[in-house]
């Protein structure tokens, strides 16, 4: 009985990883400090205390969710019946997520750069600074598209909440990015 609850405490302790104080207080600069601690925490291990991985475990998780969300818009333009100008809204979005993925890919490459060359560390990271915001920035251009009549109901609102989770992700990233920079 004694094993079998510790077995279960084991198991329920893997399970959920425990914030870090080093995550914590990262995070506690970003705009959605709870998305960040929760999305982090589970490369906690990883990450260990080390702010170049942060970032790159934070940049990363955008880029990942990022392009789950092109791949999930895409695959809107093949509803039935969409109506002209809605099939162009979602075509759009999907030209500007694409761009979206690219600069981030770029910057993913351009943060090791930082690392490898670390003399160039202020070129290489403002690159990164700049790619990110712009994929920030074109993200809710696209979520602002869907804020009209273009798109009603379903599509609109699960198109949307994948744009705006992105967004807090990306934003996130930008924010650790930016006192990764600003601490060097
Ligand atoms: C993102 O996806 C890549 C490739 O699938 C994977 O190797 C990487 O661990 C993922 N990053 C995060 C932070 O989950």
């Amino acid at each position: 009985m004694v094993s079998l609850l510790f077995l279960l405490i084991t198991l329920v302790s893997i399970a959920t990883s425990t914030p870090t104080n080093f995550i914590k207080s990262s995070c506690s600069t970003t705009q959605y400090p709870t998305l960040c601690v929760e999305s982090l925490s589970v490369y906690a291990s990883k990450i260990q205390q080390d702010p170049h991985q942060l970032v790159q475990t934070a940049l990363s998780l955008s880029l990942n969710r990022t392009q789950t969300t092109k791949a999930f818009v895409r695959k809107c333009k093949y509803f039935k019946n969409l109506k002209p100008r809605v099939y162009a809204a979602i075509h759009d979005c999907v030209e500007v997520i694409s761009d979206g993925v690219d600069r981030l890919g770029s910057s993913l490459n351009e943060l090791k750069l930082c690392k490898i060359n670390g003399q160039d560390f202020n070129w290489h990271i403002s690159n990164v600074e700049t790619w990110v915001s712009s994929a920030l920035t074109d993200g809710s251009t696209c979520s602002d598209g869907f804020g009209g009549k273009a798109l009603d109901g379903r599509i609109k609102t699960s198109i949307r909440s994948r744009m705006v989770d992105v967004a807090k992700v990306t934003s996130n990233a930008l924010a650790l990015i930016n006192q990764y920079a600003a601490n060097h």
